[in-house]
């Protein structure tokens, strides 16, 4: 792979203690903050006002991965509290251009994520619109479980399409990444590698990122 970019997930750190916590991957590519409801997944994490104090504790960009529903009106205001990027669920919005554009208009890149049981298919020519595709290598939800390899078609298919495409869009990754899968979800095009138990759920996070970069790059 030419680029690589490895995005720790905040959900396996501390959370009594996250501006310590993202201490802890100084040399990563950004820091992925996942924002559950209890809605569009069986969770609930965070919202808005802890992205804002995130972001002002912290020099890494802020990838924000939105598991909500509504998600229309809601995820602007995450441009608005200073996100690098924005990724909204594909089955959570109902006017995904309008939100894309809508992002990049506050200043945010445009990012969509799809589940693991969505097609890409019928998403390819929106990837005008994005900076970025999540594709999940688990049902969103939860960290810890097990990267799910019947994504990996998906994800050549999309790499396929993006590249056929001449298209300068992330592929990004996320659920059950470790220095074992990293390389089966690179090779199959992935990019962008998100992170949480196999960074967070070690001794030595920033260790951890590297080893995960080195792993994706060999
Ligand atoms: C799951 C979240 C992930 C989660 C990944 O729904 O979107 O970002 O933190 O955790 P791991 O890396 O432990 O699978
Ligand atoms: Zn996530």
């Amino acid at each position: 792979m030419s680029t690589c970019a490895i995005h720790p997930s905040i959900l396996s750190a501390d959370f009594a203690n996250l501006a310590a916590e993202l201490g802890r991957i100084a040399r990563a590519d950004a820091v992925h903050v996942d924002v559950m409801d209890n809605h569009f997944v069986p969770n609930l994490t965070l919202g808005l006002p802890v992205v804002k104090r995130l972001g002002e504790v912290t020099d890494l960009p802020l990838d924000v991965h939105l598991m909500i529903g509504d998600v229309d009106r809601w995820a602007p205001g995450y441009a608005d509290a200073g996100a690098a990027s924005v990724t909204f669920h594909a089955e959570a919005s109902a006017a995904p251009v309008r939100l894309a554009r809508e992002l990049r208009a506050r200043g945010a890149k445009a990012a969509m994520a799809l589940r693991p049981a969505t097609a890409v298919e019928p998403y390819l020519d929106l990837l005008p619109e994005l900076d970025m595709l999540l594709l999940m290598t688990v049902e969103p939800g939860f960290g810890g479980q097990a990267f799910l390899d019947v994504v990996l078609p998906k994800i050549r298919r999309a790499r396929a399409a993006i590249d056929g495409a001449g298209l300068p869009v992330a592929l990004q990754v996320d659920g059950g990444i470790t220095r074992d899968t990293i390389l089966r979800a690179a090779e199959a095009g992935a990019d962008v590698f998100v992170a949480g138990s196999s960074v967070y759920g070690t001794a030595d996070p920033a260790a951890a990122v590297d080893t995960l970069r080195k792993t994706a790059q060999a």
